[in-house]
């Protein structure tokens, strides 16, 4: 392993055992006030089309906002198409119901789902394990998000706890960084 594969190891066990440390009621609240932020973001407001996905475990909890936006926008999540090759594509969705468990539990669209183009995408919520104030993202280590993201022009929103913003996180050359990062106490641009 390199010395920033390994640094990036240690410090996403420490985010996580701290993100897993939070209550189900700190999780709920701090995550609402995330998709009031979130919601405000002249960004968003102006987006026809957002890429969103499902939060799983101690994740900033997305359901609400999906739910939120699902009447106002067009939205879209990715499915792992193959994981091996870190293949997403993006699929929309015009109910909460049309999700179902996929690559590692995680809620996708289902198969039949209507597949869209990256380049249709206004903004791309993005999941984050740790981030730093240079807006370097630190994910779960698959880079499902930097093969993703690279080359798509969506404004790149990370959704986070206050918690996971660490002092610096070592940046690969693959990494792909955010535009914005909202917590429950801020927004970082
Ligand atoms: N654009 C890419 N093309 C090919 N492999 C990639 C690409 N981006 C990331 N990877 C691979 O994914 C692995 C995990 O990336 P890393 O940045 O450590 O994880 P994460 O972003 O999930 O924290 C790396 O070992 C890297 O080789
Ligand atoms: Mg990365």
């Amino acid at each position: 392993m390199t010395e920033a594969k390994i640094e990036k190891k240690i410090l996403r066990e420490e985010v996580l055992s701290e993100r897993d440390s939070l209550n189900w009621s700190e999780i709920l609240e701090k995550s609402r006030r995330i998709k009031e932020s979130f919601l405000a973001l002249p960004e968003v407001m102006k987006a026809d089309t957002i890429a969103l996905y499902a939060s799983k475990g101690s994740e900033v909890f997305t359901h609400d906002l999906i739910r939120e936006l699902l009447p106002r926008k067009t939205v879209v999540l990715p499915k792992v198409e193959n994981a091996r090759q870190r293949v997403m594509k993006l699929a929309a969705i015009t109910t909460f119901e049309e999700l179902s468990p996929g690559f590692m539990g995680v809620l996708e669209p289902l198969r039949a789902a209507k597949f869209v183009e990256k380049s249709a995408v206004d903004v791309v919520a993005v999941p984050v394990v740790g981030f730093d104030e240079n807006l370097n993202r630190l994910g779960h280590g698959m880079g499902f998000y930097d093969v993703f993201l690279k080359g798509v022009e969506a404004v790149k929103i990370g959704l986070a706890f206050e918690s996971q913003k660490l002092k610096r996180i070592p940046v690969s050359e693959h990494d792909v960084p955010l535009d914005i990062v909202v917590t429950e106490k801020k927004v970082y641009r």
